[in-house]
């Protein structure tokens, strides 16, 4: 007597079956269950709150922030714009590091553990993962703008040299996420916010110091007001930065070191003190 084909537990077999080429075609695609702990809280007030979700290869932190905020936390508040790495909207602090939500792979982060995602620390917290950067954009107008020197030929136009033009180049790059702001300890420990300006911009002044047409002298401002030698070359600012800015090599020393020369160089104090008494 051959066996049946079919029997009592032929229901359950086919249910295996179907979950291993499930399961088959999930590893295929990387689909995860994973967990995430999201701040959650406003003003300040807050605790982290779990979630999981089915996840694929490819998901960046924010499509994971937007499933959860799909499926359940409807109320969740996260800021974001152009997915895209761009906008610099999306900064959060993602396992402890200030990153991008949308730039940051979920694949990047260990699958065994939960995903920790909170908003920035340097700034005052408004909502779950939004905080308010406005302190930032009160910064930028106190910096002196750009004033070219006289054009260079009668018909207005600059001659400039290609290197020159290079070197500035590099500080265009930046989003304004304040990420570097954000991982900065003198504002985010040290809460000097109105004595320093951050790194986002003394990248800022060092694109315009550093403008081979701009004749405005800023160093008695970074001195005196814009608190650069709180500086002390940590390079934290560095090593978050998405748009890979040098920013303590390229911009911040060479800022102090124009800082010493204008300030500390015993000659040009002098010319300095004989313009001064020439003008009194
Ligand atoms: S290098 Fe300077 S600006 Fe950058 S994080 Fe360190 S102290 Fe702040
Ligand atoms: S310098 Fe880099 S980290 Fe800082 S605001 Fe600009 S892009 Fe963001
Ligand atoms: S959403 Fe624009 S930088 Fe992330």
């Amino acid at each position: 007597m051959t066996a049946p084909l079919s029997g009592g537990n032929a229901p359950a077999r086919a249910v295996d079956a179907y979950t291993a080429a499930q399961s088959a075609q999930d590893a295929a695609v990387g689909h995860q269950t994973r967990s995430f702990r999201v701040w959650r809280g406003a003003d300040g007030n807050g605790a982290f709150h779990d979630y999981t979700t089915e996840t694929n290869d490819g998901m960046v932190v924010l499509d994971a922030v937007h499933k959860i905020q799909a499926e359940q936390a409807n109320d969740l508040a996260v800021r974001w714009n152009c997915k895209a790495g761009k906008c610099g909207s999306c900064s959060a602090e993602i396992n402890g590091k200030p990153k991008l939500m949308c730039m940051t792979r979920l694949e990047e982060l260990p699958a065994d553990e939960p995903v920790t995602v909170e908003p920035m620390r340097a700034f005052p917290h408004v909502r779950d993962l939004v905080t308010d950067v406005s302190w930032n954009f009160r910064v930028k107008p106190r910096i002196k703008r750009f004033t070219p020197r006289k054009p260079d030929a009668p018909d207005g136009t600059w001659r400039i040299a290609q290197e020159d033009v290079d070197r500035v180049q590099e500080f265009r790059k930046c989003i304004e996420c304040f990420l570097c702001q954000d991982v900065c300890h003198v504002i985010r420990d040290h809460h000097k916010h109105e004595e320093f300006i951050g790194p986002r911009f003394l990248v800022y002044a060092a694109a315009l110091e550093m403008h081979p047409l701009d004749v405005e002298d800023r160093t008695t401002a970074l001195k005196e007001d814009f608190g650069i030698g709180y500086c002390n070359i940590t390079k934290c600012c560095t090593k978050v930065c998405p748009e890979h800015i040098t920013i303590t090599d390229n911009a911040i020393i060479p800022l102090k070191e124009r800082v010493v020369d204008q300030h500390y160089d015993p000659l040009r104090a002098l010319v300095r003190l004989v313009r001064g008494k020439k003008k009194s």
